[in-house]
């Protein structure tokens, strides 16, 4: 392909393409040049174009074909019940190709930890680190979630079951902007996450904020069932706020503190 020089653009056009480029909703550079995402969709093969007729015939009338409708859930249950191993879940999770957020993202965010762990930590989705690095929680909220788990003697890297956590999230892709994802979303991905539970098997679950609740309990209202103790996947589970909320409303730290002397005393139980 023929590269064309650069063009030359002056201080005043540069800043202005770019405050366009940030009202279409652009968040963060991510690469020297640009990526024309439809470019990296193969096209299906245009129709050949009909035999020319000898003579004008009158056209026959067109017969639709039948609309195909998909149902993104139930396809996410089909793939999500063939997982009989983690590494199968995340293929199948790379082959599910109707969640629009994958078109956005850099990178599928499975997940990390120890697969032993006797916690399962679920968070909502991607940020802009993750989807960088392809590993849940490994920004500024992250970091600050292994600062509070080693407080209660846990960690992700830990090779022993009884000391290790297991994180995931609800969604594998980065929402564009970091909104949240939307509930059409949060349920086409249920059932891997449902799989991921499975396949993992707990003791405990961590809920971490409204999206994880709502994926697991199809409740939302953190401030009202954090700290409590109920069932998910048939496993008993603890929401609590998420890391991120931490960040910016520091004085809730003294409540999260709170949800992880509780999680620590019920696997000292278990
Ligand atoms: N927030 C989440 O919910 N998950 C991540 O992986 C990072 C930030």
């Amino acid at each position: 392909m023929e590269t064309r020089p650069a063009p030359e653009i002056s201080y005043d056009a540069a800043l202005a393409a770019f405050e366009w480029l940030i009202e279409l909703g652009a968040t963060d550079p991510v690469g020297d040049a640009p990526v024309n995402r439809y470019d990296l969709v193969t096209p299906e093969p245009a129709p050949a174009p009909p035999p020319q007729a000898e003579t004008r015939a009158p056209r026959p009338a067109p017969v639709l074909a039948p609309v195909e409708t998909v149902d993104p859930v139930a396809v996410a249950r089909g793939l999500a019940a063939r997982a009989a191993t983690l590494d199968d879940l995340r293929e199948a999770i790379l082959g599910f190709d109707h969640c629009p957020l994958k078109r956005g993202a850099r990178n599928t965010v499975f997940c990390d930890g120890n697969p032993k762990a006797r916690v399962m930590l679920i968070g909502e989705a991607p940020g802009k680190d993750e989807d960088a690095q392809g590993k849940p929680f490994v920004g500024r909220a992250g970091q600050l979630l292994d600062r509070m788990l080693a407080a209660v003697g846990l960690d992700r890297a830990a090779p022993d079951p009884g000391t290790a956590v297991y994180i995931t999230n609800v969604m594998p892709w980065r929402p564009p902007g970091n909104r949240e994802p939307e509930p059409a979303e949060i349920a086409m991905m249920g059932p891997f996450l449902a799989r991921h539970v499975e396949l993992v098997d707990p003791d405990l679950i961590v809920l971490m904020g409204n999206t994880a609740c709502a994926a697991a309990l199809n409740s939302r209202g953190i401030t009202r069932l954090r700290g409590s103790w109920t069932q998910a996947f048939g496993r008993p589970a603890l929401p609590t706020l998420h890391p991120a909320n931490l960040l910016r409303t520091p004085i809730n730290k003294r409540l999260v503190w709170a949800d992880l002397l509780e999680l620590r005393a019920k696997l000292n139980a278990l």
